[in-house]
């Protein structure tokens, strides 16, 4: 999981055969691993140089804008290591397909069964705490930090996008990197890179809701309260216990005043609206993050 140095002639040998993929349609035809994420489905080869990874093909932008993005993605991910978020090792290509570039995450895949989403919903109560605990971990050390810096650095520690590896929490959606943009800028962002042509669309009437999707990831106790919802959602029966859980590492590992807490986390915390209300107005299905 430590990073690798950039090595020039790895990425030009990565970059050509991503492009004879993309070209070939590969990654767009190709299983899967996911078909629910917001900007990107995630492809895994069968075989080949990449077989070990997890290729993550967004859309194209134009030029000054995927010149931003690819810095803004260097910077996220030398935030992340330097915060002791645990990252699999991940790369943010901009490969030439047919006279325009088109961004790609290669990362290194990780296993079905440590993904978040998997162990909350198939581990009895106390391994389902253990888990919470660990990706609770992941959000302290995210925003302890943060806490000072200059630039304005957002989190999206949801269920989908955290594994456990060896007890350890992993971080692993490093898109859109949410460093160094502004609010209306990472509202365009969202709208830009959504892989949902309804939602691009519709973008210039909904450009409010759209951009308040990125509320929570900015305020830490957001990111902790948007954990434990889905955990309650996920677990409905576990729910008090789930609250318990969110209270109290709140309270020691993340410095909440205790209204806020009360607040926040006295029952199980309801979907944030602007994502549900986008989701429903675009009739959209199986969208990520909801539980
Ligand atoms: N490195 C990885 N290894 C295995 N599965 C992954 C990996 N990265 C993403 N996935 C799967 O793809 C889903 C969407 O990926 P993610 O990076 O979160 O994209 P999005 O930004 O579209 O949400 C994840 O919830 C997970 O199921
Ligand atoms: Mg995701």
């Amino acid at each position: 999981m430590v990073p690798t140095p950039q090595s020039a002639p790895k990425t030009q040998a990565w970059t050509d055969a991503l492009t004879a993929m993309l070209a070939s349609g590969e990654t767009a035809r190709g299983q899967k691993v996911s078909r629910l994420g917001y900007f990107c489905e995630p492809y895994r080869p069968p075989s080949g140089i990449f077989s070990d990874k997890v290729i993550k093909v967004y859309r194209g932008a134009a030029g000054a804008e995927l010149d931003r993005l690819a810095r803004a993605h260097d910077a996220y991910l030398d935030f992340l290591h330097a915060s002791g978020v645990r990252v699999p090792e991940t790369r943010f290509l901009l490969v030439p397909v047919e006279g325009s570039r088109v961004p790609v995450i290669v990362q290194q895949a990780l296993e079905p069964e440590t993904m978040m989403r998997a162990l909350m919903i198939g581990s009895p109560l106390p391994e389902a705490l253990e888990v919470m605990q660990a990706a609770g971990e992941v959000i302290a050390r995210f925003w302890s930090f943060a806490q000072g810096r200059p630039e304005r650095v957002g989190f999206h520690p949801s269920i989908r996008n955290l594994a456990v590896v060896d007890g350890e929490g992993v971080f692993f959606d490093t898109f859109p990197p949410l460093i160094g943009y502004s609010h209306a800028e990472m509202g365009k962002v969202l709208v830009d890179f959504s892989s949902n042509r309804w939602l691009r669309a519709a973008a210039p009437l909904l450009r409010r809701r759209i951009e308040g999707i990125q509320n929570e990831w900015y305020v830490p106790m957001d990111t902790l309260v948007g954990l434990v919802g889905s955990a309650c959602r996920l677990r409905p029966e576990d729910s008090e216990d789930f609250l318990v859980w969110g209270r109290e590492f709140a309270a020691s590992r993340m410095a909440i005043p205790p209204e806020t807490i009360e607040a926040e986390l006295s029952e199980p915390p309801r979907l944030p609206g602007y994502w549900t209300t986008v989701r429903n107005l675009l009739g959209m299905q199986g969208a990520p993050n909801t539980r």
